[in-house]
């Protein structure tokens, strides 16, 4: 602790990393603005996700909602559509909404001070922080999974990140490494820093510019760092399966997934909630389940090849089905549609149901 409790060694720290970010910083596109909306929407789109996926979708996105107004006054389902394949949809749902509410509460324009900031959808401590401090040239620390990671080390750090001292040690030990001045500099280098240099894997200790400081290098052993959760260790494995009703003219059966549930405002193929079941359905309980649910004819289900999907909390394995369809429509307020895939008529449809679609429709 004494790397941060000492004035002198906290003024090195900073110095050392702003100038390694001006010598190697990554040109971003991001980084290139200081407007208020595109940085808020980098800052979403780079929750959970890595710069590399995150690039085309940025530039796609601001193509189509160049402005929060744009973006408000869009449908969900539209913003859904560009934001399909990239993962925690959540992200999409609560950027609208916020949009929505920036219009409604305040003319249009992203709020510069903390309190409003949190009280916008999907906007926690960290994304404020960075946005206050890149778009506003404001005084505030960050702390995502990145900084998380690379204070740990720093520090040698016993508790885990995410733990209630973990958190407030972190909390504490980013906001005095944050230099008066510097705040939205230093949070784009210390990113950087722990994006490049103090990966979770194998991080490049002799290019690192806190190498000197750093408990966890002095240890030996700077990869086991962070420290886990136990509870960590192994995620739950859930199955489910998906029917491909799929028509004469290779129109498919999609339906709406509830708004809350996961994935939620995005479309699927029907099939059973996810459960602990390891064994497929039989074929013809797959074609019963279609009666009775969704009151839908098919000839024998065929089974097809099983999907793997990891969620943040959970392993998925889908069985998938193809049901070729014989008779019947499902009820009008299952909000359903028969749509052909490799369309543009397609909503938007998460990552895991479109490998799921693959395993039929192969184009
Ligand atoms: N991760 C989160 N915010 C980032 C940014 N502004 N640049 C690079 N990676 C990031």
């Amino acid at each position: 602790m004494e790397t941060v409790t000492d004035p002198a060694i906290r003024a090195i720290l900073a110095q050392r990393l702003l100038d390694h970010y001006a010598q190697h910083g990554r040109d971003l596109p991001w980084r290139r603005t200081r407007e208020p909306y595109p940085v808020w929407l980098s800052e979403i789109l780079l929750q959970q996700t890595g710069v590399k996926s995150v690039l085309p979708y940025y530039e796609r996105f601001l193509d189509r909602f160049p402005t929060i107004q744009a973006l408000a006054a869009a449908p969900l389902e539209t913003v859904l559509t560009c934001w399909q394949g990239l993962g925690y949809y959540r992200r999409a749902v609560h950027l609208h909404a916020a949009a929505q509410q920036v219009v409604q509460h305040h003319q249009g324009r992203l709020p510069d001070e903390m309190a409003s900031l949190l009280k916008l959808p999907g906007i926690g401590p960290s994304t404020a922080g960075a946005i206050l401090a890149i778009a506003f040239n404001q005084h505030h620390a960050i702390l995502d999974g990145n900084v998380k990671r690379v204070l740990s080390r720093l520090l040698a750090l016993d508790h885990p990140p995410d733990s209630t001292p973990g958190k407030k040690i972190l909390w504490e030990t980013a906001r005095l490494l944050t230099p008066l001045g510097h705040a939205g500099t230093h949070a784009q280098a210390i990113m950087d820093l722990g994006a490049t240099l103090c990966r979770p894997r194998s991080p490049d200790c002799p290019h690192c510019p806190w190498n000197a400081w750093c408990a966890a290098h002095a240890k030996g052993q700077p990869a086991a760092y962070p420290a886990t959760m136990s509870r960590e260790v192994s995620k739950p494995h859930q199955y489910q399966f998906n029917a491909l009703v799929v028509r004469q003219d290779r129109s498919l059966l999609l339906v709406p997934r509830p708004a809350q549930g996961l994935l939620g405002g995005l479309w699927c193929p029907p099939g059973d909630d996810p459960g602990p079941t390891a064994t497929p359905p039989q074929a013809w309980q797959v074609q019963q389940w279609l009666a009775d649910r969704y009151g839908l004819q098919v000839h024998l289900p065929q089974p097809l090849e099983t999907v793997d999907h990891i969620f943040t909390h959970f392993r998925l394995t889908v069985f998938p089905f193809f049901c070729p369809w014989q008779a019947g429509d499902p009820p009008s307020d299952s909000g359903h549609r028969w749509v052909v895939p490799g369309t543009d008529q397609m909503p938007p449809i998460s990552t895991l149901h479109r490998k799921v679609l693959r395993r039929f429709f192969k184009d």
